[in-house]
């Protein structure tokens, strides 16, 4: 997507120095008050960017976990060091499965080769890794913008979605999962309205209303606690979030919060949509239960980041180090909440997303076909 009328990504290779590639990132613990390039440069480097949210978003997180891997080959070839990184990225953030799914991925590519191959091997696999998001992300988002398109022709208006946490395109390498839906449509000339879910205590909704400001897509931002009463208002046609985990039965795991969307969503009869790629749903659980739920720091919750009047980067403290905190990030929304999961392969209501998969080649498949 753009910044600024140019084309960016959230994520990129740097071959400034060919036999010592690096990775650029766009941090976005800067947004949205500055977009900040920084570099990292090795596997502790990229372990750190993802516990620290420089680099955040289910799908982000598992390409920057590929690439993690790739910058700790480049620097040693050896079984141990391989192990060593994985288990060091893949517990950087324990929610998001697409961490495991690439780092997996990854050592299953490198695992069977001679030491001198494995370098090479690793970069170009985390490329692919990479460019294989975008097309999965293009691909759902055109699928879920039909479904505003749909939206829009019964009811003749521009269409309400609300949305939760940021599932935009800086959470992927490009376009996003919820708003890859929404940019679509908007491209299509669906008119369309996002209330934006403020999401606390890190505020990605301040990422996504930078997001959708940049594309020109109207909206607004809410409070957490408004969601409820918009559906209650009929202000709300569809709400579509993104998730950092789905189980094979169609429990959703996604930022906080989300799951009291999808409450107030059922009791007003608003759909609820969860826009996800392949890589995101866990095959191997069925009960969302057994999803590890990242704790975070409790001064996440008591201190408010954010710039003063003059413009500059502030710290507010609104809670006392006595006040005990627990910051949950993710819950689970239980699968008879969702209307439908959103994938590269189409809609499904939760109890046929299995089907959904079993009866379409994946991308992969399809382009070995070929
Ligand atoms: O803690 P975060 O900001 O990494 O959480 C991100 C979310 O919960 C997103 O909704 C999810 O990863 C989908 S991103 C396309």
């Amino acid at each position: 997507m753009k910044i600024d009328g140019i084309l960016t990504r959230s994520l990129w290779e740097v071959r400034d120095d060919p036999a010592a590639p690096v990775v650029g990132i766009i941090d976005q613990t800067c947004l949205p008050f500055a977009v900040v390039h920084r570099r990292i440069g090795s596997a502790a480097q990229m372990v750190a960017a993802i516990a620290s949210m420089q680099v955040r978003g289910a799908p982000l997180i598992g390409v920057a976990g590929a690439y993690g891997l790739a910058l700790a080959l480049r620097d040693d070839v050896s079984d141990a060091a391989l192990s060593t990184a994985h288990r060091t990225l893949n517990e950087a953030r324990p929610t998001a499965v697409n961490l495991r799914w690439a780092l997996d991925r990854m050592q299953a590519a490198v695992v069977p080769l001679p030491p001198t191959a494995r370098a090479a091997t690793a970069w170009a696999e985390a490329g692919r890794i990479a460019e294989e998001d975008v097309a999965l992300n293009r691909a759902l988002g055109a699928h879920g913008a039909t479904l505003i398109a749909e939206a829009h022709r019964r009811l003749q208006r521009p269409v309400n979605v609300l949305t939760h946490c940021n599932a935009g395109w800086i959470a992927t390498v490009d376009y996003g999962t919820a708003l890859s839906a929404i940019y679509q449509a908007h491209d299509a000339g669906v008119p369309l309205h996002v209330w934006v879910d403020e999401t606390r205590p890190r505020n990605q909704g301040l990422l996504t209303a930078w997001e959708l400001a940049a594309h020109g897509v109207p909206h607004t931002l809410i409070v957490d606690n408004a969601g409820g009463h918009l559906m209650q208002h009929g202000q709300v046609d569809l709400a579509i979030v993104g998730a950092d985990r789905v189980t094979a039965r169609g429990d959703v795991c996604n930022k906080i919060g989300t799951y009291l969307k999808a409450l107030a969503a059922h009791d007003n009869g608003v759909p609820f949509y969860v826009a996800v790629p392949s890589p995101t749903i866990d095959w191997t659980i069925d009960d969302g239960a057994a999803i590890p739920i990242e704790d975070r720091a409790g001064d996440e919750v008591r201190i408010v980041t954010g710039r003063d009047d003059a413009g500059a980067p502030t710290r507010v403290r609104i809670a006392g180090d006595e006040t005990r905190v627990a910051n949950p990030a993710f819950d689970v929304t239980p699968a008879r909440l969702v209307t439908g999961i959103i994938t590269e392969h189409g809609v499904a209501a939760p109890a046929q997303l299995r089907a959904l998969f079993n009866d379409t080649p994946t991308v992969t498949s399809r382009r070995e076909a070929a």
